[in-house]
Order: C-alpha cells, then structure tokens, then sequence
C-alpha cells in the first residue's frame, strides 16, 4: 500500500504502536497536509514512513554537525524533559527529608525516602497495637511529569513498570497519593504503566506485544526518556544515510524541510 497522506504515513509508522498520542499527533499534521492537498499539490509519501526504516535515536538527529544546536535547545523545553531517571540530583529537591503520607480512606502509611543517590518509597500498614502488617519498599526508576502539573513516579520489577503510590503535585508543592491511587485502592506498587502512558510521555518505549505492563531490556528505545526526535519526524535510517553519502544535499525549497514529494523522512508539513 502507497503512504498517501502523512496522517497515513504515521499511522503506519505506528504500525505495532497505534496509540492515542501518535493518532492525536496524525491529526495535528493532518491539518497543514490538507492544506497542501487543497491547493493542488501532490499528495507526500514520505519513504521514512515505510516498513523496515529504522530509528537512529536522538543523539544522532543531536550530533555535531547535524541539529546539534536545535537538540541543545530542545533539551530545555518541558517536552525535552518530559521523563528523566529519577535519581537525577535535581530529584532530590523534593524530597529534603523523608516524606511521610497518611491516607485515612486506606488506612496506609505511604513514605519517600532518599537513601544515598537513590530514592525510595515505602509503603505500610499497622494493625491496632501498631505492628506492621505489611511493607513494601521499592527504588524509584524514573520521573514523569513537569513542573507545572506535578511528577510521578515509576518503578521497575523485572521486565514489568509500576507507578508509584506517591505523586508530586506541582501546584500545590506536596506530595500526595497518585493520581486515582485512592480510588482504586491499588496495593504495593501493584499500578502497572501501560505503553499507552508512555507513548505521551517517552520517547520509544518498547512494549511487549499483548503483555500488559511488561517492556524490553532496556523498556526504551536507545534508552531515550523524553519525546524524541523521531517521535514526530518519524525513523531517522534513510536521512542520516542520505546525508553522510551527500553531505551538502538540501530538501525541500530552499533547503527547509518542506512536503518534498519523496522527502526521506517525515518533516513538518507548511
Ligand atoms: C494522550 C497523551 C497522554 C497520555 C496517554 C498520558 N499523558 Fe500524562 N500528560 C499529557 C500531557 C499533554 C500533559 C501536560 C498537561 C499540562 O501541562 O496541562 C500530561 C501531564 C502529565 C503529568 C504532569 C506533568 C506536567 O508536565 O506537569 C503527569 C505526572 C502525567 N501526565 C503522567 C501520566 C501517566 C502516569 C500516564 C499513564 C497512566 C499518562 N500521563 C498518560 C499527555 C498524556
Ligand atoms: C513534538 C513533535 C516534534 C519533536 C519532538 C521534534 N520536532 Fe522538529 N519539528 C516539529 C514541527 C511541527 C516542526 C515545524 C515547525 C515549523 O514549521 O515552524 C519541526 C521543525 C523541525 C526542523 C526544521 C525543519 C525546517 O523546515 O527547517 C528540524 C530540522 C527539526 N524539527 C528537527 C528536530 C530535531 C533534531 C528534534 C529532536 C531534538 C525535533 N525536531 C523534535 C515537530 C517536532
């Protein structure tokens, strides 16, 4: 089947990870494309979007010589930072002495806890003569989120992701039970993160395929946290290898990455 439309073309390219994130993105672009398409011009079949292209990973689009100084840029958007590992010495500011959270509804104590480098979190119960009943401590992997709205925390176990109890909330500055944790009076870190979460706020996590929670080793292509380059531009094998045979090859009008019929990797449409 020809790509005939770049809404097509993502769709495709998301062929094993169709997801709402890359659908609402298809749709996002889909608007410039019919643009194109009303005024005449040939529909775009960008050939990165084909089966087979692989990804490169950001830090090739970031290396020198190429988009280094958009990827420096990048970097200090909130989308350039939208999941980090979650012992990033900046982690730590939240958390300047063990955090302790009582929640009455069930009945369990939750804490996070700095231990060297790492952070933890713990969570238990105690019965009436105040014995523990149970406890579960886990390191925390890496952090969703940003400022604004708040941070929250995975875990790893095996190949399987966790959410944490815990949960930063930006607004408030506090720390407080996960977004729906109460609700669902989900039990020890027993909250799996699906690939649809991810797919919004990870570069390419790499699901396996009918299990629910459970990622390759390493859960992420290239082992990238946040929104990636190809995220939107789609794989990078056939731009990359275009450019090292020419160096000095332009797309595009003027050398912009326009809707170049035959374009070798999905650019942003104008
Ligand atoms: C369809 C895409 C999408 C999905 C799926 C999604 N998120 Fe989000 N999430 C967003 C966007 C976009 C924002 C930023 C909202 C804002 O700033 O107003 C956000 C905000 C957040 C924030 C606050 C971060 C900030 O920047 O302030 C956290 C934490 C978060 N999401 C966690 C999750 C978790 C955990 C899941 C899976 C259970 C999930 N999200 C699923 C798109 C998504
Ligand atoms: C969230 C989606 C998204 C991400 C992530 C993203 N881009 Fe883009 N990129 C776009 C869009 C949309 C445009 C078009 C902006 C415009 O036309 O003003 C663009 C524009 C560009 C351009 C300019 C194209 C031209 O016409 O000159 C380059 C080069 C580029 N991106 C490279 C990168 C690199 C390298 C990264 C990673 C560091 C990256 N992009 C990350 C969506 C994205």
């Amino acid at each position: 089947m020809k790509t005939t439309n770049l809404a097509e073309g993502f769709l495709r390219n998301s062929r094993s990870r169709v997801n709402i994130s890359r659908l609402s993105l298809a749709a996002f672009l889909l608007v410039p494309g019919a643009f194109l398409w009303g005024k005449g011009h040939e529909p775009v079949a960008y050939r990165n979007t084909a089966p087979g292209v692989a990804f490169v990973g950001s830090k090739s689009c970031t290396a020198p010589g190429c988009h280094q100084e958009l990827g420096r840029d990048y970097d200090h958007t909130p989308m350039g930072h939208s999941m980090a590992p979650a012992n990033d010495p900046s982690e730590f500011a939240r958390v300047p002495q063990t955090i302790t959270v009582y929640n009455q509804k069930l009945h369990r104590y939750f804490q996070v806890v700095r231990e060297g480098s790492d952070l933890y979190q713990t969570e238990y119960q105690l019965d009436a003569s105040g014995n523990r009943v149970f406890t579960a401590v886990h390191k925390l992997e890496y952090v969703i989120g940003g400022p604004i709205c708040g941070f929250t925390y995975v875990v790893r176990q095996g190949q399987y992701l966790f959410e944490a109890p815990l949960s930063y909330y930006g607004r408030a500055q506090q720390w407080d039970l996960s977004p729906g944790y109460e609700a669902a009076g989900d039990i020890a870190f027993s909250r799996l993160i699906q690939k649809g979460c991810l797919s919004c706020h990870n570069g390419q996590p790499e699901a396996v395929a009918n299990r629910d929670g459970k990622y390759l080793d390493p859960p992420f292509r290239f082992m990238e946290y946040a929104i990636s380059c190809e995220c939107c531009h789609g794989p990078g094998q056939l731009h990359v290898e275009e450019l090292r045979k020419h160096p000095k090859r332009k797309y595009g009008k003027g050398g912009r990455h326009d809707c170049e019929p035959g374009a070798a990797f999905a650019p942003p449409c104008r």
